[in-house]
């Protein structure tokens, strides 16, 4: 049961249904020059807001509490708006001087910044309406309440009525509105998730809170393609934008490691290289275990039945662990040839070589299927001074001829294994 607030229609509106009348336009007399977008010079964030800010948008930046949300914010409010249109930063969770500790460790001045420490939604509008602010952040929304609502802060129903109470008090007045929003494992309910269609664009900072990235992707963007993502790093001065995902994600390879091979995957329209990692050990006791680390455990399951049935390797009696390095979570099946190599060379102790990476979703007789924008990916591999790439037949891909690279096409997943462990 979700308390929601009774709407009182205003005097005179019950006599006059179906009675009013608006004006309808045709679609070719819309102007079509879209409003100014604010540009924010973290060309990340930037990018994954779909090329700026939308004045009047509402936007969610949802995660994990203790994910780097408040610091992505504090640095963008840092570097937008100024004295005139200050950034009024509204933080019910923190007090002023917990504020100020983390500005002055990202080296924020914040001269245009105005804290407010308010819970009380009604009062924190009534604040803010005589300035004009260029943007105003909510941390978190859990945190906010409406005074007409009886449930607790936090609760589905003051969630989702005071994102709309500031829904109609952005749109109006042409300011954009950041929205914090913490999603647990027990609360997802109450969390960001009710409030996905409600906001204009959903921004979730994703990654495992003890590696040192951060990724930021979009999965709603009303003003944007929501196939972008910003890769950011957890440092001392907050979160530094990664410019050149790949070259990171593979820094701390090992020299030679069976278990371990190299996975082109897209994240919007940027190809990124992971190190993949498997492990396959004998079970102890019991049923052998599948575990998945920043992949689908079920796709996993799938590969190893895959492995068993049609390349005959034994894993019916090992332990099977699969890891993504750095902390990215990747959901595209290109990454299926990587998974199901590296565990192949776990179980036969055989390590790939270190310049070959590898690209193709495997289907369940074994056979590779070609994936999507095959040649930026191989472009990208070679790139980085891969020398060899290991990819499904299917699917021409056209690739530069100034780049070095071999491809090897394989039909299915024996023969990759076969170019792969030789
Ligand atoms: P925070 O932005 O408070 O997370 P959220 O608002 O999502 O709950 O950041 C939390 C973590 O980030 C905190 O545990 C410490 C770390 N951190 C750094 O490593 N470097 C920094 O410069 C800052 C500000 C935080
Ligand atoms: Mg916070």
């Amino acid at each position: 049961m979700v308390e929601t607030i009774e709407e009182r229609a205003a005097p005179g509106k019950l006599a006059s249904r179906g009675t009013g009348s608006a004006t309808l336009q045709p679609l070719p007399s819309v102007s079509p020059e879209g409003q100014q977008r604010i540009n924010v010079p973290i060309a990340e964030f930037n990018r994954v807001l779909g090329g700026g800010l939308v004045p009047g948008s509402l936007v969610l930046i949802g995660g994990d509490p203790g994910i780097g949300k408040s610091t992505l914010i504090l640095q963008a409010a840092g570097v937008l708006g100024d004295a005139q249109h200050p950034v009024v930063y509204v933080s019910a969770e923190e007090s002023a001087h917990q504020i100020k500790l983390r500005a002055d460790r990202l080296q924020v001045r914040g001269d245009n910044i105005l804290l407010l420490s308010e819970t009380n939604l009604d009062v924190i509008l009534g604040s803010i309406d005589s300035i004009t602010p260029a943007l105003v952040v909510i941390d978190s929304i859990q945190t906010v309440m409406l005074d007409e609502i009886s449930s607790a802060a936090g609760s589905v129903s003051q969630v989702r009525e005071c994102t709309s109470r500031l829904l109609q008090w952005a749109k109006p007045r042409n300011i954009p509105v950041f929205v914090i929003g913490h999603v647990t494992k027990e609360g997802t309910i109450a969390g960001p998730r009710v409030l996905e269609h409600i906001v204009d664009a959903v921004l979730y900072l994703e990654g495992e809170r003890f590696h040192q990235y951060r990724i930021l992707r979009a999965v709603k963007n009303r003003f944007g393609s929501t196939d972008e993502v910003g890769v950011f790093e957890m440092a001392d001065v907050g979160l530094r934008e990664i410019e050149n995902p790949s070259e990171a994600f593979l820094e701390e390879r090992a020299l030679i490691a069976a278990g371990s091979t190299v996975a082109v995957t897209m994240e919007g329209t940027r190809p990124i290289l992971v190190e993949v990692q498997a492990l396959a050990t004998p079970t102890a006791f019991g049923l052998p275990r599948r575990s998945a680390n920043g992949l689908d455990t079920s796709r996993l399951q799938l590969l190893v039945a895959v492995l068993q049935k049609r390349v005959g390797l034994g894993l019916g009696t090992h332990d099977v662990y699969a890891n993504v390095v750095g902390g990215l979570r990747i959901h595209e099946p290109a990454v299926d040839l990587p998974v199901a190599i590296a565990i192949a060379s776990s179980i036969r102790e055989i390590p790939v070589n270190r310049t070959v990476a590898m690209i193709g979703e495997i289907g369940l007789s074994g056979e590779l299927r070609s994936v999507n924008q095959l040649d930026r990916r191989i472009n990208e591999a070679a790139r980085l001074g891969f020398t060899r790439v290991i990819v499904p037949k299917g699917g021409g891909a056209k690739i530069d001829r100034s780049q070095a690279i071999e491809i090897v096409r394989c039909a299915n997943v024996s023969e990759a294994i076969e170019a792969a462990l030789g």
